[in-house]
């Protein structure tokens, strides 16, 4: 992952953690209403996908574990991780594409509810992403996959050449050249690996996403309904299909790309389809990025003015987020694909121990504030999750109290210690085990390997009925809290 060039080293916040009955009196243990469902307390664990789910996308043993896990430390809501919306092979990412996941997902609503009590509420995030190809191998890619064009023979000198004769030509370029003869995307499918975008409406199947998306988030919507979850959080965030409809960087020309009012379209288009079919009591909510923190990103002023667009057409929670883009990030291996949190804005989102001198806690803070204010100021009290780096009570209860958000996320803390929940609410906040924000996790995110934290994955190996990664050398879950 990219670091800030200050290179400055930070550890954990000193912590002072609150008694049981402070916590008791304090605004994070305190409820909100969230559209027709109750927050006992306004703590959440935003989405992680932990790599868990089958080859085919269902709820595994692994899956019901790994949110089982989170719901004994009993925070306000767990939000489940990008779950894909298509009937399309995936990979190990949990989907949601056809009624034949909802037993697996029903499961999984039943283990969060048992485990926590019935404390916890659940939500589901659901996602839609474009292709993306893995960087080829030079001679592979320029024998086979690239399509010679007139372009080609101009720039290297005969329009005449048999396409072999030019891929023969290309193979013994030097990059440098090759880069003058090869156009930007197809420098780019060389080097990165070829990537879709939204604005490549020169291809039917991107040409039709506002026509095929609306449709396919509300059957989303409605399995995740009759699943029993709590509420679903469409994924308007990081590199995906919907926050690029968003971006400032889509230029589509067919009426949702270009301004603000066009890119907006097709978001509101999914909310209003998702809304017409799981009903005005069902809570429906987004993630977004409060800025997309890439060259000709998103900026602030726009996302104030996109979080006031959403609760205007009824979100019922707005959660934000940060960068987690494609657009700036690092070229990956031969073989592997891009990966969209190992860039700038990749920092942004997940921010590690290594950093500059605003550090890695609480970077979405303010920005967040900024958006909750613009919407309060338009007369809206959708509630606000904010997320980046919060690991102490009192940061979460100082930025509660000071009106920045609503309610805290907290993501790889509640990886780093499941219970952080429960022994804060029972004044034992000096027993957490906190995070330190190496991004173990997140690199083997990267990887598509199971996620765990290296705080606790080696703990108790011999532990009896404890699941272990593929190689058997990991946990994948932490040992239980013995109080
Ligand atoms: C392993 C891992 C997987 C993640 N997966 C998702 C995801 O599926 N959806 C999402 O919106 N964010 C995802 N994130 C980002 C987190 O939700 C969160 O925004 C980010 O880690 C910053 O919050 P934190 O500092 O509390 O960890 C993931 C983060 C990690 C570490
Ligand atoms: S591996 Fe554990 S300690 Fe490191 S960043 Fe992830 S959750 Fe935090």
């Amino acid at each position: 992952m990219w670091k800030p060039a200050q290179r400055i080293k930070y550890k954990p916040l000193e912590a002072t953690w609150p008694s049981r009955e402070e916590a008791r009196l304090s605004h994070l243990f305190s409820p909100l209403q969230l559209s027709a469902c109750p927050l006992e307390q306004r703590t959440w664990v935003p989405a992680m996908v932990p790599w868990r789910a089958s080859e085919e996308g269902h709820v595994t043993e692994d899956v019901l574990d790994w949110y089982g896990r989170f719901a004994r430390g009993r925070p306000g809501a767990i939000v489940v991780e990008a779950t894909g919306i298509r009937d399309v092979p995936s990979g190990p990412l949990l989907r949601i594409g056809h009624d034949r996941f909802v037993s697996g997902l029903t499961q999984l609503v039943e283990r969060v509810r048992r485990e926590s009590g019935g404390h916890t509420r659940l939500f589901i995030q659901v996602i839609d992403f474009l292709g993306i190809r893995r960087r080829p191998e030079r001679e592979k890619f320029l024998r086979r996959f690239l399509q010679v064009t007139d372009r080609h023979r101009l720039l290297l000198g005969n329009t005449d050449l048999a396409d072999d004769a030019v891929r023969q030509q290309l193979c013994e370029l030097e990059d440098e050249q090759l880069s003058d003869v090869l156009d930007e995307r197809e420098w780019e499918a060389l080097t990165m690996g070829q990537r879709e975008r939204v604005t490549d409406t020169h291809l039917p199947h991107i040409a039709e996403l506002p026509q095929v998306l609306p449709g396919l988030f509300a059957d989303a919507a409605q399995r995740a309904s009759t699943a029993g979850f709590d509420g679903v959080e469409l994924h308007y965030a990081h590199a995906y299909t919907m926050s690029s409809f968003l971006s400032a960087t889509n230029t589509r020309a067919d009426g949702y790309g270009g301004s603000l009012e066009k890119r907006l379209r097709l978001p509101l288009a999914v909310l209003r389809e998702v809304r017409a079919r799981v009903g005005e009591n069902y809570p429906v909510g987004c993630r977004f990025l409060s800025q997309e923190c890439i060259t000709g990103g998103t900026d602030l002023p726009e996302s104030q003015r996109i979080g006031v667009a959403f609760a205007a057409a009824g979100m019922d929670f707005i959660s934000l987020s940060r960068g987690g883009k494609f657009d700036d990030a690092k070229q990956p291996k031969v073989g592997e694909a891009a990966y969209p949190y190992t860039g700038v804005s990749g920092y942004e989102c997940m921010p590690g121990y290594i950093s500059d001198e605003f550090g890695p806690f609480g970077r979405n803070v303010e920005p967040t504030a900024a958006i909750r204010s613009a919407i309060r100021e338009a007369g809206f009290d959708t509630p606000v999750v904010v997320a980046g780096g919060i690991h102490t009570f009192s940061q979460a209860e100082r930025l509660l109290a000071d009106d920045k958000a609503d309610i805290v996320g907290f993501a790889r803390q509640a990886l780093a210690d499941p219970d952080w929940f429960e022994k804060v609410r029972n004044g034992c906040g000096d027993q957490v085990r906190l995070c330190q924000y190496t991004n173990y996790c997140e690199g083997l995110d990267q990887k598509h390997k199971q996620v765990t934290c290296n705080l606790w994955d080696r703990l108790d190996l011999n532990e009896p009925g404890i699941r272990k990664s593929r190689d058997q050398r990991r946990r994948l879950t932490a040992p239980d809290w013995r109080r």
